[in-house]
């Protein structure tokens, strides 16, 4: 059986030029120029960026839409991506220095009464979505959490 198939290369000489030294190091140093670009663009694929949609509409939800929403004493809405963008600066200055989210001794707020500061993790990730330039990210995360939602808060627009 063997013997009656032919190797179609039989009697090519595969010939290995002599490669000078500085082309091995050359082509070592692209190689590695790619390898390493592979591993950077796999870090960012494992550490996705901050958008509204995934890490800040849980933070506005859960601390700042009890005021800023229609009807409240909070001068503009924080409900949508629409509504919040123009003023993820702000927020960032406003959650930095503290002056949001406010602690009133009214007794007016008396029902505010607990602890109602920002968590660092939450003033990183308000800090960081202004940062990267206020992304919406995929709208699929909001419906997704929607199912698990347990507060009354819902991002309406009415
Ligand atoms: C208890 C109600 C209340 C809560 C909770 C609250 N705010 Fe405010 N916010 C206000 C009021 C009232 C103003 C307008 C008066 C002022 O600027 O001091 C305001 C103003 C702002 C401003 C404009 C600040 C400026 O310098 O002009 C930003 C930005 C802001 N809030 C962001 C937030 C964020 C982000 C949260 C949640 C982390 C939050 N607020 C939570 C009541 C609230």
């Amino acid at each position: 059986m063997l013997r009656s198939c032919s190797w179609p290369f039989r009697g090519v000489k595969i010939v290995i030029p002599s490669v000078p030294m500085e082309v091995w190091l050359m082509l070592r140093f692209y190689f590695g120029i790619l390898t390493l670009g592979t591993v950077v663009m796999a870090a960012d694929v494992s550490a996705p960026a901050v958008t509204f949609n995934k890490d800040v509409l849980p933070v506005l939800q859960k601390n700042c839409q009890t005021c800023h929403r229609p009807g409240e004493i909070g001068p503009m809405a924080l409900l949508t991506y629409e509504g919040t963008r123009p003023w993820a600066k702000a927020i960032k200055a406003a959650v930095l220095s503290k002056k949001m989210p406010p602690w009133f001794a009214d007794p007016q707020y008396g029902h505010f009464s607990n602890d109602r500061s920002l968590s660092q993790a939450e003033v990183n990730t308000l800090t960081a979505w202004a940062d990267a330039g206020a992304p919406e990210g995929d709208p699929k995360d909001v419906l997704r959490r929607c199912a698990g939602w347990k507060a009354g808060i819902f991002p309406s627009r009415t």
